[in-house]
């Protein structure tokens, strides 16, 4: 059956697993504009090279370098299409004891109050 994409939910249904853990710490240091990474629903993306593409813009972006990105993310309102865009720049996660969302018992943003 092909995979759905349900905007309504969790990013994280949407997106296969990828094998390397990356930790927060290690995230962080990846904070400018020549290597940035982001982390949305407790996946670790590379945006390096998207920083240009973004249609809203590569400032806004950096403002998340090195950071937890996920609420951000979703409160943008981003398409299906940007959902899958997200994909092709995973390149990790996070330890399970640092994951927000993608564990057992985590949230989902539409867990979070108005
Ligand atoms: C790798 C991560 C991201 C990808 C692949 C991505 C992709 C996209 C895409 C494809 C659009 C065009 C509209 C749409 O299809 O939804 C868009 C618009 C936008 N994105 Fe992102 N985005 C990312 C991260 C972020 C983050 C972290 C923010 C932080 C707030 C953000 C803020 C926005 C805004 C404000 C727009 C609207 C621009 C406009 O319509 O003027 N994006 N993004």
């Amino acid at each position: 059956m092909a995979a759905t994409v349900n905007i309504g939910r969790s990013v994280a249904e949407t997106i296969p697993a990828f094998d390397k853990t990356i930790t927060l710490e290690e995230v962080s240091w990846h904070d400018h504009a020549r290597d940035c990474w982001i982390i949305i629903y407790d996946r670790v993306y590379d945006i390096t090279d998207f920083l240009e593409e973004h249609p809203g813009g590569s400032d806004i972006l950096l403002e998340y370098a090195g950071r937890e990105a996920s609420v951000a993310f979703r409160g943008s309102g981003h398409s299906a299409q940007a959902i899958r865009a997200l994909d092709k720049f995973c390149i990790g996660e996070l330890p399970m004891h640092e994951r927000i969302f993608r564990k057992p018992g985590g949230y989902r943003l539409s867990d979070l109050p108005e």
